[in-house]
């Protein structure tokens, strides 16, 4: 059972509609130009200070409270994906090849509510809220961007949420340590030696060597990890050779490392190194490791967490306090390495669908818009909380 605040409950067709509309005009990365318009003039309309064009194309807007006191930040992420929308809602995309896949359209009309009904509270508000909205999280990093011009400046606490599909309406996912994982990304260059296939003497096969670099990098999972804990490596892609006869002198492979904790993902990064070296030498090949690191692992802090359980617990039973855990990555993840905070999940299996069989991404994409209301009164509980008492 979910208690949706009556505050919220009052404003639940705006929530909706401001929610459809984002859907309806999807824009990429950090081109959030008509959203980030939307926001800032919601936002002006409600009295905040606004300050647009921060980490490019974001918004944030500050809610000064009537007694002094912390400064607390809610944030949203603006950004869609390049999927073409196949669903046959009302409110479907109206851009070719772009779509709101992972519900940040509904994050931002969220956090926008949630700014209405807290801009009416300002006079008992003891300290301020900092509202949010980021582009690009889709694999951009806006969120750093958005740190390095500055809003978390005087911020004491940050919290932020993310819908998600894989639990039911109702089910929170609230835990405190690693949330979501570190995703790394890697190239491999395997440069061998070619030469006629049915005269491997004096050759290196790449190919063949490929086939070691396989096996062997699957012993960092299941080795060198320990098995409390997770990691993931994925080659994704492999290109090399040229005929059915031909020896391939040059193999590329592509994958993805993922980690819950940065000694994990340097130790991946240290034994996939030491594991090239080492098969190099072996078959004597040169082997080029080209390893880059995405976003951090989203690590949440212990009292904050316990702040958004509270606060959760009045709005939901306990019941719907559950812990989830992602190997997805997640930008909300430099925030929380500069000041305490948590991120959380509301699930939000769209209405008459099994969790899981609308995935995040996937171009029939869609939410169970119930949940958006209990993200708005999540917040505003916990600002109630945090800032009222
Ligand atoms: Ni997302």
């Amino acid at each position: 059972m979910v208690h949706i605040r009556p505050e919220i409950e009052d404003i639940k067709n705006e929530i909706i509609d401001l929610r459809r509309d984002l859907h309806k005009h999807p824009e990429l990365g950090f081109e959030v130009h008509r959203t980030a318009k939307i926001v800032a003039d919601y936002l002006l309309s409600l009295g905040l200070e606004v300050k647009t064009g921060i980490g490019k194309t974001g918004v944030v807007g500050e809610l000064i409270g009537a007694n002094p006191g912390p400064t607390i930040a809610l944030r949203a992420d603006m950004d869609a994906l390049p999927v073409q929308e196949t669903g046959n809602v009302p409110y479907k995309s109206i851009h070719d090849g772009i779509m709101h896949a992972c519900g940040h359209d509904g994050h931002t009309a969220i956090l926008l509510g949630t700014a209405k009904v807290l801009a009416s509270m300002k006079d008992k508000l003891h300290g301020n809220v900092r509202f949010i909205f980021q582009p690009a999280e889709e694999g951009d990093g806006g969120a750093r961007f958005m740190i390095e011009d500055g809003c978390l400046d005087q911020v004491d606490e940050i919290y932020g949420l993310h819908l998600w599909n894989y639990q039911s309406y109702g089910q929170m996912g609230i835990q405190s340590g690693s949330v979501m994982a570190a995703a790394d990304g890697f190239h491999i260059y395997i440069k061998g030696k070619g030469g006629h296939g049915a005269a491997p003497q004096g050759t290196v096969d790449a190919i063949a060597i490929s086939g070691q670099i396989i096996t062997a990098l699957q012993t960092i999972v299941s080795r060198n990890t320990n098995p409390l804990e997770n990691t993931v490596v994925t080659i994704g892609k492999i290109n090399g050779g040229y005929n059915f006869n031909v020896i391939a002198d040059e193999v590329k492979m592509e994958g993805t490392a993922r980690s819950y904790t940065e000694e994990n993902r340097q130790m991946i990064k240290t034994r996939m190194k030491d594991i090239l070296d080492g098969i190099g030498k072996a078959f004597d090949a040169e082997i080029i490791l080209d390893y880059w690191d995405g976003y951090p692992p989203t690590i949440n802090h212990e009292i904050q967490t316990e702040k958004v359980k509270q606060a959760t617990c009045k709005i939901t039973d306990n019941l719907g306090c559950r812990p989830y855990l992602s190997m997805g990555g997640e930008d909300f993840s430099y925030y929380l390495q500069k000041i305490p905070g948590c991120f959380f999940f509301i699930g939000s299996a769209p209405l008459g669908h099994e969790p899981m069989s609308v995935p995040h991404h996937c171009s029939h994409f869609d939410f169970d818009e119930r949940a958006l209301l209990a993200g708005s009164s999540i917040f505003v509980q916990l600002i109630e909380d945090l800032l009222i008492s």
